[in-house]
């Protein structure tokens, strides 16, 4: 670990989930626009519907250390605001000279695109092309001029590398820099090419959290309802995961009840602090059980993260390449910590 490491640092964006009124559509949709291998669809067995699990389907580059995602919404979302222009976004790498040929494949499956862009607006110098899922979620291939360790080593078998960056909006751009600094060890990146309120978080291996300035919250977004389950997750080392949490555990107020349980307005909402809460999976109920305190994370525009934790596979302890540590270890330590606490 480099020592002018700041603690807890993210490193990468292990995932991104959006919100689909298609599961098959937009699974379809995956594989045509990456190249990834195609999972299975959770949630349609009728098994699974007298359970109530969430319909929802996760895709993963080899070796697992990236991953995107969509759940099922109860309703049917309005309009974007159109391609390139609606936020969140969440890119992807790609190599320059493969731009035509991502180009092609868009157009072969007709997904809605623009044509390749100039830019060093977000941060770093590159090309971006956009481009939308059946949703209308939004997207982007992004081929810099310097491309990280790491970024295209797992690509799929369309030359689609890990996650680039995200794009988010924010209503307080120093707002959002201080919450970021203190929790995710990430400061704004000083680059004079960056457009005018624009937030860019440069991550320790590589991508980038990139915050635009608006003036209301983001649509689609499971802070902001009636939305469910949108999130993204930020790899930390392994053994920066739990000291995160407990960090954010006492500095942030907790949400106070499950959303399903909450009757707030979409006004009051839009108020709330940024806040940890329960995280609608198997472990993050069990996690909210046990410890009485959520592992997902809002912050102040109701964009929803949780941490993931991270082992080197390089010797220089970089986290260029990592093998993903499930979060059910971290419970199963967690449980531990609690009984041994109980015992003395
Ligand atoms: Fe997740």
């Amino acid at each position: 670990m480099a020592n002018d490491e700041p603690r807890g640092a993210v490193h990468w964006i292990d995932h991104y989930v959006v919100g689909t009124n298609d599961m098959v559509a937009w699974a379809d949709w995956a594989l045509n626009a990456t190249g990834i291998t195609r999972r299975p669809i959770v949630g349609i067995t009728t098994a699974a519907r007298k359970k109530n699990v969430p319909i929802m389907c996760f895709l993963w580059w080899e070796g697992g250390s990236c991953r995107v995602g969509a759940f099922l919404q109860s309703e049917v979302y309005p309009p974007s605001k159109g391609l390139g222009k609606d936020t969140p976004r969440c890119g992807f790498y790609v190599r320059s000279d493969d731009i035509d040929l991502h180009l092609r494949r868009l157009d072969h499956h007709k997904i809605p695109h623009t044509d390749p862009i100039r830019t060093a607006a977000e941060g770093d110098e590159g090309t971006a092309i956009y481009f939308e899922d059946p949703d209308g979620n939004q997207y982007e291939f992004w081929a810099p001029v310097h491309m990280p360790e790491g970024a295209m080593e797992i690509c799929t078998s369309e030359k689609v590398g890990r996650i680039s960056h995200a794009v988010y909006g924010s209503r307080d751009l120093a707002r959002t820099a201080v919450f970021f600094d203190k929790y995710c060890g990430l400061q704004p990146v000083n680059n004079p090419t960056i457009a005018e309120g624009m937030l860019v978080l440069r991550l320790r291996a590589g991508g980038r959290i990139v915050y635009k300035l608006v003036d209301r919250v983001d649509e689609r977004v499971a802070g902001h309802g009636p939305w469910w389950d949108m999130h993204t997750a930020l790899t930390v080392r392994e053994n920066e995961f739990l000291p995160n949490y407990r960090r954010m555990w006492e500095g942030l107020p907790e949400e106070e009840n499950a959303k399903e349980k909450l009757s707030e307005s979409v006004e009051q909402q839009d108020a709330l602090p940024a806040r940890t809460g329960l995280h609608r999976s198997p472990v993050g109920y069990k996690w909210k059980e046990i410890y009485q305190r959520g592992d997902e994370f809002y912050d102040w525009d109701g964009h929803a993260f949780h941490f993931y934790g991270g082992i080197p596979l390089k010797e220089d302890g970089s986290l260029a390449l990592y093998t993903p540590k499930e979060q059910e270890e971290y419970l199963r330590e967690l449980a531990e910590s609690l009984k041994n606490r109980a015992r003395t």
